[in-house]
């Protein structure tokens, strides 16, 4: 079964919008890697990329930036501008829409968490981002790393088990969460869109589901069934099971994350790329030299 990119976020938006605190209590090892690299402050405008429903836009119009959010759902658009009211936010895909006539281009620092691995071409993307880029402008992003499972399978490994044919692990290089997943193809992708002075760092978090104290079990299970495996799960067993035998599959997969807390919560060890590049080069312009 293939979505494109577009169905694919329409289908997802409505859980990722109703489960926004989740994802920021998941995510937010990731959320402060990209942060402090990023160096957000007042006079700089900043894009972020796939913004979702706004975490790191908030961030950045709290530092005082003018801040500018890109994301192809217009569903998760609107959720960002009801959070980040102050932030200008388009629904359009940052592969090909023109950044410099939409939003007045010239970034000086352009993020994203998790927003940029589901373009169909990627070099043609970054490319695109990196013209609505200023000189010495710095792009800083997270991306799954390859060998990551934990995210996708965690809750999910016995409602799976019931399936004759289990659904696929994303795969590495192909538009979706694991699309960048390779170091090579990031350093390639974003050499051949022309960007400069490349790096690519590994970084681990905790990725822990608890929000509000509570043990994170109910998050976890909403989110993992949220997510293309999960989807694509409940989509072949709802209808088998019928609504008390898929009730009580879900008790099981309860009970499997339970048999795996860690100090009480449900969390694992998450692996993600912090990818910062600039557009230009060099280490003298300006923009660059005031930020270090
Ligand atoms: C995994 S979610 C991350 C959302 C948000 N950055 C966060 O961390 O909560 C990926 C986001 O990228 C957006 N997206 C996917 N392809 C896109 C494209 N070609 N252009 C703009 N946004 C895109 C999706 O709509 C979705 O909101």
């Amino acid at each position: 079964m293939h979505h494109n990119d577009m169905t694919d976020w329409a289908d997802k938006a409505p859980a990722w919008v109703r489960h926004e605190r989740i994802y920021d209590a998941a995510f937010a090892p990731f959320t402060r890697a990209v942060l402090d690299r990023a160096g957000f402050g007042p006079g700089l405008r900043v894009l972020d990329v796939g913004c979702g429903t706004g975490t790191l836009l908030q961030a950045s119009v709290t530092a005082g930036a003018e801040t500018v959010g890109v994301d192809l759902s217009s569903e998760m658009a609107g959720a960002a501008r009801r959070r980040v009211p102050s932030a200008t936010v388009l629904t359009a895909d940052a592969q090909n829409v023109d950044l410099v006539a939409e939003a007045g281009g010239a970034f000086d620092r352009v993020v994203s968490r998790f927003g940029v691995m589901f373009f169909a071409d990627p070099v043609a993307a970054f490319a695109n981002i990196r013209s609505a880029t200023a000189a010495g402008g710095r792009l800083t992003f997270v991306c799954w790393r390859e060998g990551e499972t934990e995210t996708f399978w965690h809750g999910l490994r016995s409602l799976a088990a019931r399936l004759d044919t289990p659904p696929t692990q994303p795969a590495d290089g192909e538009p979706g969460p694991m699309g960048l997943a390779r170091e090579e193809r990031v350093r390639q992708v974003l050499s051949d869109a022309g960007w400069s002075r490349i790096a690519v760092e590994l970084i681990e978090g905790v990725a822990d589901y608890s929000v509000d104290g509570g043990d994170g079990v109910e998050e976890r299970l909403s989110v993992a069934l949220a997510g293309r495996v999960g989807q694509t799960v409940r989509r072949a067993l709802e209808p088998e099971l019928g609504e008390a035998g898929w009730q009580s599959a879900l008790d099981e997969a309860r009970a499997e994350l339970r048999a795996h807390l860690r100090d009480g919560t449900v969390a694992f060890p998450s692996r993600a790329w912090l990818v910062t590049a600039v557009q230009g080069g060099g280490t003298t312009a300006p923009e660059e030299a005031r930020a270090r």
